[in-house]
């Protein structure tokens, strides 16, 4: 079994990242390495209900208590009324301080449940077992949980880092092709903004064409050494936010550069209401990052064709769609929580694996790039 194991280090804390194919069948000894032996409770995502069973069977088979639950999928669980479910759930069955909470799922179960454990008696112990690849190299990593208020996503949080990340990629194997794609965008912007070595390996693995041939940048999972190969890959794209993580724990400097291709992929992503998916937008931000970053002179315009390239052999699109608004992104724009006293902060390509931050990025410029 191939593993890598990263580790987040914060002025607060430490904790081991774990990346493999087939890893989770090794959950009871990662938990125990990790002094974690309360009673288990694990959130499951609904469509990963037999996987929890699995789990729950083979935590019990190793001496732990277990609690399962499973929460609905989608974005409208990340809700007060989830939230109250879970602690309902915990408080009746008796929670205690040294118990530990499992996150099952995508980013969507990792911030609730991971928002729960940080709340539940003053905060209990979480374990993040991503399901998504957008979870597994962004999400899971990095302690932000929360849950949305009808006014807004992600408004109401916390920060309550993880004790253990464990990232299986043959969770991926169910993963519908369209969601698996839209993380690739995440791995994609890891390269780009940090990491010239992983934006080749990638570039390397789309040339030798092993996807499925109907459904790009999906593969067949019972393929060990693909399988080995985007695992290394997936790894690779998790050091990035480890790293970034571990250099900037609370958000206060480089953990904006995070951010790249947000800044109009949210704004994206608002506008169309969800019709697209957030890796999606953010392909359309990235492109359109670049293309401000080749305005100001500061970065090559044959970076704006690589990465375009690169998106494009992972399934993703960067044309902005012909029905938006594109004044109402400019509006939008000057909301998004990266602005900081007026100025939007611009995370922008210099080369491949290098961003600056600028806050001086002229309107007319972002008008021109909008306008193609
Ligand atoms: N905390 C952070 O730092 C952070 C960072 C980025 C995003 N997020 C949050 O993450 C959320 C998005 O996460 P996501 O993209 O993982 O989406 P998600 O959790 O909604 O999962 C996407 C879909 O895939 C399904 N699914 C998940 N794993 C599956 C599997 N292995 N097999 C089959 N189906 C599966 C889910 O049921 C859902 O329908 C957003 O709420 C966003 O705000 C948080
Ligand atoms: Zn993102």
């Amino acid at each position: 079994m191939i593993t890598t194991t990263l580790t987040v280090t914060t002025s607060t804390t430490s904790y081991p990242v774990i990346v493999g194919a087939g890893i989770l069948s090794n959950l009871a000894d990662y938990l125990a390495e990790c002094a974690l032996r309360g009673t288990a409770w694990i959130v499951a995502d609904e469509h990963l209900t037999a996987i929890a069973d699995q789990t729950a069977a083979h935590l019990t088979a190793a001496g732990y208590r277990v609690h399962t639950t499973t929460v609905p999928s989608g974005e409208q669980s990340k809700s007060f009324g989830e939230l109250n479910r879970l602690y309902d759930w915990m408080i009746e069955h008796g929670i205690e301080r040294r118990d530990v909470v499992l996150a099952l799922g995508g980013g969507v179960v990792g911030d609730l449940a991971g928002f729960a454990a940080a709340t539940i008696l003053r905060g209990v112990a979480l374990v993040q077992i991503p399901s998504t690849l957008l979870a597994m190299v962004d999400a899971a990593v990095g302690g932000k949980t929360g849950i949305n208020h009808p006014l807004g996503k992600n408004l109401i949080g916390a920060f309550h880092q993880p004790r253990l990340v464990l990232a299986d990629t043959n969770l991926l194997a169910t993963l519908p092709a369209r969601e698996l794609r839209a993380g690739w965008a995440e791995v994609i912007k890891h390269g780009v903004i940090r990491d010239a070595e992983l934006f080749d390996a990638l570039e390397t693995l789309a040339a030798t064409q092993r996807w499925h041939a109907d459904n790009p940048a999906t593969w067949d999972a019972t393929d060990p050494a693909l399988t080995g190969e985007l695992t290394n890959i997936i790894a690779r794209a998790v050091a990035v936010k480890v790293d970034v993580v571990s250099r900037d724990e609370f958000e206060r400097g480089e953990r904006i550069t995070l951010n790249y291709g947000h800044t109009i992929g949210h704004a994206i992503e608002q506008l169309l209401g969800y019709r697209l998916l957030h890796g999606e937008c953010v392909a359309i931000g990235m492109d359109a990052a670049a293309r401000i970053a080749v305005a100001l002179g500061i970065c090559p315009p044959a970076l704006v064709e690589r990465q375009r390239n690169l998106l494009a052999a992972y399934g993703l699109s960067t044309a902005l769609p012909a029905d938006l608004d594109r004044s109402a992104i400019l509006t939008l724009i000057g909301r998004d929580k990266k602005v900081q006293a007026g100025n939007v902060r611009w995370v922008l390509p210099t080369a491949i694996g290098q961003v600056v931050v600028r806050a001086d990025v002229p309107l007319a410029v972002v008008e021109a790039v909008l306008a193609g």
